[in-house]
C-alpha cells in the first residue's frame, strides 16, 4: 500500500474540520428547512434525528474506516477490501452520485453567488416579503443570470481541487467554518426575536405525527445520508488521507454533532422569520432565498449598517459552506480518474468540471425556460434531487453497512475502530449489530414503504 506517498491532512482539527466542511453546506441551511418544511416540521425533524442516530453515525464510521485501511478514493476501496468481486459497483455508484449532486448543486450554490451581489449593492433594501419572492422567481427564471454563477461556482470549486489536498481544503476550512458558527447564532437571535415567530418556533418543536407517513421517512433518511455527506463514499474518500492516529469514533461524532447542530440552528433561523412575515413553510427550495432577506430587512430595520454588514457576510459564508462541500463531492470524481484511469488530477479536475458544467447548464434551465419538461412530474432539478438524495445516497448506504457488517473481515473493522489496540472500542459490538441487522432492515423498509416495491 501506498501509505507515505498520499496526501494527509495536517492536523486533528484540519481532518474535524474538512469532513465537517464537506458535511455543513447548502445540505444544512438550504435543503433540511425546505424539506421540513414540506414534510410537516417538528414530526420530520424528530425521525430525521433518528437517522442520524441509528443510520448516519454508523455508516459513517464504515465510511471512514473504508478509507483509511485501503487507502484509495472510494472509486478504488473496494477493489483493494474485496478484490475480484462486485463490490467495486458501490464505490462507482458513489462516483456516479457524486458527479450528479455535483452539478445540480452547484446551481444552487451559484445562487448564493447571486444573492451576495446582491447584498453588497444593497438590493434588498426598502423590499417587502412579496417583492423579495418576485425577485427570486425573476433571477431564477432568467436563462442567463444563474448559468454564469454557477459556471463561476464550478471554477472556484476547480481551482482549489487543483491545488491538492492539505493547501486547499484544509486551510479553507479552518478559518470559514468558526466564522459561519457565530453568524448562525446571531441570525437566530434575531429571527426569534421577530414578531409573530412563535408559530415557527412551534412550527420546529411539536410535532404532529398525523402528517407522518412513508415518504415523510423517505424525506428525513435522505436528508441525512446527504447531509452528512454519505452514501456515496465522500468521507471515506477524505478517510483515505487521514492519519493513522486519527480517532474515527470520535471524529465521526464529532461531524455528526457540529452538521445536527447547524440544520437544526437553520431551521431555527427560517421558520420564526417564515412565519413571522407570512412566507408559506412548504416553498420549496426558494424559501431560505425568499425569508432570508425579510431577516436582515426586518430585525435591523433601525440599523441599516447592520442589516447590510449582515446579509453580506451571510452570504458570503452560505457560499464558503457550500464551497467546502462541492470540493468534496468533486475530489471523490476526481480521485477516481486520477487513481483509477491514471489521469493527472489536473486533467481529470477539468474533465470533472466540463461535465458538471454542462448537466448544472439543464439543472439551472429547468428551473425557468425548461420548466414544463418533466419526468414522474419533476423537472430535471428535482428528479437529480431526488434520484440522488432519495435513492443513490440510502442505496450506498445500505450497501456499506452490508459491506462492513458482513462482508468485510472483523479484524479489520477492529483494528480501524481500536486503532491497532491502542483505543478502547468498546462501540465494536453496537456498531457491527447496528450495520448487520438495523441499518439494513431500516432503510430497507423505508425503501419498500415508499417505493413501493413491493406493491
Ligand atoms: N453534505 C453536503 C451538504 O449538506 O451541503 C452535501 C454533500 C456533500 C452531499 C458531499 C454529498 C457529498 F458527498
Amino acid at each position: 500500500m501506498t501509505k507515505n506517498k498520499r496526501a494527509n491532512f495536517g492536523s486533528k482539527l484540519g481532518v474535524i474540520l474538512a469532513s465537517a466542511g464537506s458535511a455543513v453546506g447548502l445540505g444544512n441551511i438550504w435543503r433540511f428547512p425546505y424539506e421540513t418544511g414540506n414534510h410537516g416540521g417538528a414530526a420530520f425533524i424528530l425521525i430525521y434525528l433518528g437517522c442520524i442516530i441509528l443510520l448516519g453515525l454508523p455508516i459513517m464510521i464504515s465510511e471512514f474506516l473504508i478509507g483509511r485501511h485501503s487507502q484509495k478514493s472510494t472509486g478504488g476501496a473496494y477493489s483493494v477490501l474485496a478484490p475480484g468481486t462486485q463490490w467495486k459497483w458501490v464505490g462507482r455508484m458513489g462516483v456516479l452520485a457524486g458527479f450528479l449532486i455535483l452539478s445540480y448543486y452547484s446551481v444552487v450554490a451559484g445562487w448564493t453567488l447571486e444573492y451576495i451581489f446582491e447584498a453588497v449593492t444593497n438590493s434588498f433594501s426598502g423590499k417587502s416579503a412579496n417583492d423579495f419572492i418576485d425577485s427570486f422567481n425573476s433571477f431564477s427564471g432568467n436563462p442567463w443570470k444563474p448559468l454564469i454563477w454557477l459556471v463561476l461556482f464550478l471554477l472556484a470549486t476547480h481551482f482549489i481541487i487543483v491545488k491538492g489536498v492539505e493547501k486547499g481544503i484544509e486551510k479553507s476550512s479552518k478559518i470559514m467554518m468558526p466564522a459561519l458558527f457565530i453568524l448562525i447564532i446571531i441570525l437566530v437571535g434575531c429571527s426569534v426575536s421577530l414578531p409573530g415567530a412563535e408559530k415557527g418556533i412551534e412550527f420546529l418543536l411539536k410535532p404532529d405525527f398525523s402528517k407522518v407517513n412513508g415518504e415523510v421517512f423517505l424525506g428525513a433518511m435522505g436528508q441525512a445520508f446527504f447531509s452528512l455527506s454519505l452514501g456515496m463514499g465522500c468521507l471515506s474518500t477524505y478517510a483515505s488521507y487521514f492519519g493513522k492516529n486519527t480517532n474515527l469514533t470520535k471524529t465521526a461524532f464529532s461531524v455528526g454533532i457540529i452538521d445536527t447542530i447547524v440544520a437544526i440552528m437553520a431551521g431555527f433561523i427560517i421558520f420564526p422569520a417564515a412565519f413571522s412575515v407570512g412566507i408559506q413553510p412548504d416553498a420549496g427550495p426558494s424559501l431560505i432565498f425568499i425569508t432570508l432577506p425579510n431577516v436582515f430587512q426586518q430585525a435591523f430595520s433601525g440599523a441599516p449598517v447592520l442589516a447590510y454588514i449582515f446579509s453580506v457576510m451571510f452570504y458570503v459564508l452560505l457560499a464558503v459552506a457550500a464551497l467546502t462541500s462541492t470540493i468534496s463531492m468533486h475530489e471523490v470524481v476526481t480521485a477516481y480518474l486520477h487513481e483509477e484511469f491514471k489521469l493527472t488530477r489536473g486533467r481529470a479536475a477539468t474533465l470533472v468540471t466540463s461535465g458538471c458544467i454542462f448537466l448544472g447548464i439543464f439543472c439551472s434551465l429547468s428551473m425557468g425556460a425548461t420548466k414544463e419538461y418533466t419526468l414522474f412530474g419533476l423537472n430535471t432539478f428535482d428528479l437529480f434531487d431526488f434520484v440522488t438524495a432519495k435513492i443513490m445516497l440510502p442505496l450506498g448506504g445500505l450497501l456499506i453497512s452490508i459491506f462492513t457488517g458482513w462482508y468485510l473481515d472483523k479484524k479489520i473493522v477492529k483494528s480501524e475502530i481500536t486503532n491497532n489496540g491502542q483505543l478502547k472500542g468498546s462501540i465494536y459490538v453496537y456498531l457491527i449489530f447496528i450495520l448487520k441487522y438495523i441499518a439494513p432492515v431500516a432503510i430497507s423498509f423505508i425503501f419498500i414503504n415508499e417505493l413501493g416495491f413491493l406493491k
